[in-house]
């Protein structure tokens, strides 16, 4: 299979939903500059810079960061060379209608928003088995995506890993959703999260493909986008 180079893409999806998991496949194959809001958040607590210090209990809560400060990350990070070079992947921005507007406001514009469905059963059980290796940044998952027996000593839980914590964020999520799908209409891919990665990953290519194909029926040109 060949794989379009230089694609942007958004990733809409639940909290524990299996989005940064779907990227590690994505950027594997389409060569594309992963943007995660969430790991870019973490890595400013790590500087302890301004946007760190505020974000820090906002997370462990499972609240969402003022949007003011999530769209001058995002936007920042986006005018990056590599990322004009290779093309993105945004994953879990924009998590609100007005930072979806702040994208449609400086002119981004992506080939596809995949919207990644998720049953709330599955959820709280991705996030309560999910382990965070943080020597490499991996993920995993203690039934779905073991990891190595020699590395388990050094995985540990994020502290927005509870029950009550993620019902919680599975609420912020829902109150934004449809907001998001509305706002994207027309570019919107939908796959279904419910299945084991490999299938995500399967359903995934097909549709972002036939997003692709149909897209340039209708604009056989390359979008010029202002980001
Ligand atoms: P962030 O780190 O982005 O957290 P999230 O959206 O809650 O998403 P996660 O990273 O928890 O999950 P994921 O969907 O990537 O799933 P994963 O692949 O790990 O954000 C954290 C916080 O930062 C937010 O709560 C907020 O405070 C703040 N923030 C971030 N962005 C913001 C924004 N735009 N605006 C404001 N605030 C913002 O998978 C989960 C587990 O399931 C893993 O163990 C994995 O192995 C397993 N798994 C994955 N797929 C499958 C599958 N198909 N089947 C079985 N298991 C699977």
């Amino acid at each position: 299979m060949t794989f379009q180079k230089h694609m942007r893409l958004i990733i809409i999806g639940p909290p524990g939903g299996g989005k940064g998991t779907l990227c590690e496949h994505i950027v594997k194959d389409y060569g594309v500059v992963h943007i995660s809001g969430g790991d870019l958040l973490r890595e400013e607590i790590a500087m302890g810079t301004p946007i760190g210090l505020e974000a820090k209990d906002l997370m462990e809560q499972g609240r969402l960061v003022p949007d003011e400060a999530m769209i001058r990350l995002i936007l920042n990070r986006m005018q990056q060379k590599d990322c004009v070079a290779r093309g993105v992947l945004l994953d879990g921005f924009p998590r609100t209608l007005s930072q979806a507007q702040a994208l449609t406001r400086v002119g981004a514009a992506f080939d596809g928003v995949v919207v990644l469905n998720v049953s709330v059963d599955a959820l709280l059980e991705r996030a309560l088995g999910r382990r965070l290796d943080p020597t490499t940044g991996r993920v995993y998952h203690l039934k779905f995506q073991p990891p190595p027996a020699d590395i388990a000593s050094r995985l540990v839980v994020r502290p927005d890993d509870t029950e009550e914590r993620q019902r919680y964020r599975i609420g912020v999520y829902n109150k934004f959703r449809d907001q998001l799908v509305a706002h994207f209409v027309g570019s919107v891919v939908e796959v279904n999260g419910n299945q084991p990665i490999p299938k995500v990953y399967d359903e995934f290519r097909l549709k972002i493909a036939q997003r692709l194909l149909d897209k340039q029926r209708v604009a056989p040109t390359n979008p010029t986008s202002k980001l």
